[in-house]
């Protein structure tokens, strides 16, 4: 049950904030705007898992990345209808530079 609350909170929290970032957006504005809720502001971790240095996702590939975010994965939505491909592939640059730096 908890899970499963944290999963409908999340899903208001992304109704709530769910917009189309504007095209020239920055990866990071990308991420804040829409994958911060749930993987938090400093990619930390929350209801979804850490993305940023030592976590699985920096193992991963890019196309790794690519695939959940047009695709979704387990209770993460699909953001194909959100982002264009130019933008995913802000956002995954962005992840990169944290993962790195
Ligand atoms: C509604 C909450 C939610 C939002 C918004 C969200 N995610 Fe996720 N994300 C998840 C959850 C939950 C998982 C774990 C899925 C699983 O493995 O079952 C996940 C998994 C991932 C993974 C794979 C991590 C791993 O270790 O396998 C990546 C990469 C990722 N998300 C990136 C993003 C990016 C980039 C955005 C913004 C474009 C985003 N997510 C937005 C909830 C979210």
């Amino acid at each position: 049950m908890r899970k499963l609350a944290a999963v409908l909170s999340a899903a208001l929290v992304l109704g709530a904030c769910t917009g189309q970032p504007s095209s020239d957006a920055t990866g990071e504005q990308i991420y804040r705007q829409i994958c911060a809720n749930c993987h938090g502001p400093n990619l930390e971790g929350r209801v979804g898992p850490a993305l940023g240095p030592g976590s699985n996702a920096a193992t991963q590939p890019d196309s790794y990345l690519e695939t959940t975010i047009l695709r979704g994965r387990g209770s993460m939505p699909s953001f194909r209808s959100t982002l264009d491909d130019e933008q995913v592939q802000r956002v995954i640059s962005f992840i990169r530079e944290v993962q790195g730096g």
